[in-house]
């Protein structure tokens, strides 16, 4: 067969996007070569609907041992009762949780998506906005941090069935015990979902919500720095509704070796050196948003506590949105997102707020000295987002720096 030089030059062109420009998409990171072999592998040709030692076709001994390592490793990592770690995404993963707890029309809050939430958490576009009644609390205007009191305001008022906290732009510790209070408080449950602080709580430095929330969903690309893909943790009492909400609930066959590679993730992060990159993805994100600070640009809650941050861009003039920041950042070879931030006067689409994240340059090696770097070439980028010259000449410093710092050498 003639080899398909079509698609892997365009393999090639990603990679070298991946390693000559900056990285700074809150969710993203650069896996290990071990989880891309895993992902790679011959295990993407198995069929296996079902879970170990009850499946509908043959041949499962193999995978049935792989998807019991990847459970066991798991619950290991963050101290689970069960594991269920077929989701193929983080989305999949709340869809199930919300399928093995809720009836249609149901009440759930959650935070507002303008403030930090994620579309699953009942965005009218999305089936949880579609099936479930969601109402949303939001941060203060005063800390930009979580609402307790109109938390449990609204839950006072509207006794949900379902408690749902976590957040996709929201830069601080979510701490799991006051939400469990207020849960408790009006008789619902509660989930955490830790799609972006998977990592964070493996490596120490956020609270770990497993056995303060009922139910603990995660994404294993984001901070955890694995596969593409979503894993749930729950009490064994409620392992088998959750287990049959996945499959044959809303999911056919799993993908073996996204499995496969999860389990090889989980591996890494229970070693000593995942604690210390999660701490520095942590000392980083303060670095950057030291430093942004000190350029004249506001940060949403004044800081971060983890590996996220929000700018608000207004400070820098009237004109420059999110959209305009995020393209003008992207030709000088700075990739991140625009993003809404509290109070946002415009569309999700146009935005006044940008999101950066460390992850993926923490994995490429960067420290507190390259985030001070990287803060001068953004704040040069907003002060002058349409001069051509200007984003040329960051977009060589950036490149200069990734020379040093390359993800896959
Ligand atoms: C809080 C939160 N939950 C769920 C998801 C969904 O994950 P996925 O993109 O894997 O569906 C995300 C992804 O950004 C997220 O931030």
């Amino acid at each position: 067969m003639r080899e398909d030089t079509q698609l892997f030059g365009l393999i090639e062109r990603e990679l070298g996007r991946q390693q000559t420009t900056l990285q700074l998409i809150a969710s993203e990171n650069f896996t290990s070569r071990a989880v891309m072999a895993a992902t790679g592998s011959v295990l993407t040709n198995k069929y296996s609907e079902g879970y170990p030692g009850k499946r509908y076709y043959g041949g499962n001994q193999v995978v049935d041992e792989v998807e019991d390592i990847a459970r066991r490793r798991a619950c290991e990592l963050f101290g689970a009762e069960h594991a269920n770690v077929q989701p193929h995404s983080g989305s999949n993963a709340n869809l199930a949780v919300y399928l093995a707890t809720l009836d249609a029309g149901d009440t759930v809050l959650g935070l507002r998506l303008d403030q930090g939430g994620h579309l699953t958490h009942g965005s009218p576009v999305n089936v949880s906005g579609r099936l479930y009644h969601f109402v949303s609390y939001g941060v203060t205007g005063s800390d930009e941090r979580i609402d307790l009191e109109e938390l449990a305001r609204l839950a006072e008022e509207h006794r949900p069935k379902l408690v749902v906290a976590g957040a996709t732009a929201y830069p601080r510790i979510i701490d799991p015990a006051p939400i469990r209070a207020i849960a408790d408080s009006v008789g619902a449950l509660f989930l955490f979902d830790a799609a972006h602080i998977a990592g964070l709580i493996a490596g120490g430095v956020h609270p770990n919500p497993t056995g303060v929330a009922d139910v603990v969903t995660l994404t294993t690309h984001k901070t955890l720095r694995g596969p593409r893909g979503g894993c749930i943790l729950c009490r064994a009492e409620l392992a088998p509704a959750i287990d049959k909400a996945v499959f044959p609930g809303l999911q056919g066959g799993p993908l073996d070796h996204v499995t496969a590679a999860k389990a090889v993730a989980f591996h890494e992060a229970l070693q000593p050196e995942f604690s210390r990159y999660a701490a520095q993805v942590v000392r980083n994100a303060r670095a950057l948003a030291a430093a942004l600070a000190a350029h004249g640009l506001r940060i949403v809650s004044g800081g971060t506590d983890t590996h996220l941050l929000l700018v608000d861009l207004r400070a820098f003039g009237a004109e420059l949105t999110g959209k305009k920041a995020q393209e003008s950042l992207d030709r000088a070879g700075i990739t991140c997102n625009k993003n809404t931030i509290p109070g946002d006067p415009r569309s999700p689409f146009v935005t006044s707020g940008l999101r950066l994240g460390t992850p993926a340059v923490t994995t490429a090696g960067m420290q507190e000295p390259e985030m001070e770097q990287i803060a001068e070439l953004i704040a040069r980028v907003l002060r002058r987002p349409d001069d051509e010259a200007e984003l040329a000449a960051v977009g060589d410093r950036v490149a200069a720096l990734c020379s040093k710092f390359t993800p896959y050498p």
